[in-house]
């Protein structure tokens, strides 16, 4: 038996951009959404029984596949059987555009990650081509600026390979992500398996490199991005001046801003701020900057990111309505939906509505958590 390609899901509660239809159906043709309506279908679908239907979760920025492809420090799995596997996870996330965030550049000495990145870009692009994946995925390349390598790294990358979106990052210690060094310790303690001595040496090479490297490669990075026409994202921003750069950059998004300030000048710069799903679930940031929840009551928070947990972001939209009340689930759903699928020139995708993808997540609530029962990318049942 075939999967049809054209049916209605019915009795559903449909989260649409901007409202909520409480009982209504969909009809899919072909991948596409082809009408969407209130109460009774005009034939037989297949029925919801008054589950959730959103759209299928736009994701920018996770670096999960990490967790899949080093399941133990130093021990490096099969990159197809990794890909497969975080797919999987990612479908059942109910995530159907994934931007798989690639490191590129050193971000500490016992970081491996960077030297896989074409590696991993190589499996993740072999397994799309072959139809194995669930969900859509595209490329971010997380580069680290003051890396000595990052430039080398990224015209090796681009060399018959393509780039969606780069962030430019900058985790020098004292500054953005870890102005407070107790912080960038403790991070990077846990991280790297370094010795005290071997941290201090770590600090005063990582000064050095940026001093050295920040601005040149920042401006090389930036003109590689816009010959490429790759969305540029900025990192951490905390000053307003890091702001002011980001504009000039040209930046379609800021991730994880650090404080209050540099994320409301972002926004209305027009620059979509990205919070981490983890932050807001959590209720903080693991480094102790801004948090997500509170920039959604200042009503600067445009876009979440499941960063390093890919059910965090089902999760953080989901209870996002009840945390900040002047928040509605169709403006949560659309953080994780339609706007970074703008942030990312994806037009035909991020809403329930006619002509667009049928990308779809089926949910109904245990104890007010969402659980995903089916996902189904264009048309297709993935989950
Ligand atoms: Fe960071």
């Amino acid at each position: 038996m075939t999967e049809p390609s054209e049916f209605i899901l019915s009795n559903a509660r449909i989260v649409l951009a901007n409202t909520i239809l409480e009982q209504g159906w969909v009809e899919i043709s072909e991948g596409r959404i082809i009408a969407v309506g209130e109460g009774a279908p005009p034939k037989s679908g297949w029925d919801m029984a008054g589950d959730t239907l959103i759209p299928g979760l736009v994701e920018l920025h996770t670096d999960h596949l990490e967790a899949h492809f080093a399941p133990r420090p130093g021990v490096y799995w099969h990159p197809k059987s990794a890909v497969l596997a975080y797919d999987a996870q990612i479908a059942a996330s109910g995530i159907t555009t994934v931007f798989d965030s690639l490191r590129v550049g050193q971000d500490s000495r016992k970081d491996g990650f960077s030297a896989h990145a074409e590696q991993l870009a190589d499996a993740i692009s072999a397994a799309q081509a072959q139809g194995l994946l669930r969900s859509e995925h595209f490329t971010h390349l997380r580069c680290e600026i003051c890396s000595p390598d990052v430039i080398e790294k990224i015209e090796s990358y681009l060399s018959g390979r393509s780039i969606q979106l780069m962030s430019l990052n900058d985790h020098t210690p004292g500054q953005r992500q870890f102005r407070n060094m107790d912080k960038w310790l403790e991070y990077y303690r846990g991280k790297s398996g370094m010795s005290e001595d071997e941290l201090q040496s770590f600090i005063v090479q990582r000064l050095d490199y940026a001093a050295k490297f920040a601005d040149e490669h920042h401006q090389k990075l930036v003109n590689i991005a816009r010959g490429h026409n790759i969305s540029i994202a900025s990192h951490d921003d905390t000053t307003l001046e890091h702001v002011q750069e980001s504009i000039l950059d040209g930046a379609a998004i800021a991730e994880f801003p650090t404080t209050i300030e540099a994320a409301a000048a972002s926004h209305s710069a027009g620059i979509r701020v990205m919070m981490g799903a983890p932050n807001m679930v959590r209720g903080g940031s693991h480094s102790g900057n801004v948090s997500a929840i509170d920039l959604a009551h200042a009503g600067t928070l445009d876009v979440l990111s499941s960063d390093y947990v890919p059910t965090s972001l089902l999760m953080a939209a989901w209870m996002l309505p009840a945390l900040a009340p002047a928040v509605s689930l169709p403006a949560a759903i659309r953080m994780v939906s339609k706007t970074p699928a703008e942030a990312v020139n994806l037009q035909d995708r991020g809403e329930i509505a006619v002509g667009k993808r049928a990308d779809l997540v089926r949910i109904f609530t245990s104890d007010a958590h969402p659980v995903v029962r089916n996902v189904w990318t264009m048309g297709k049942r993935v989950a």
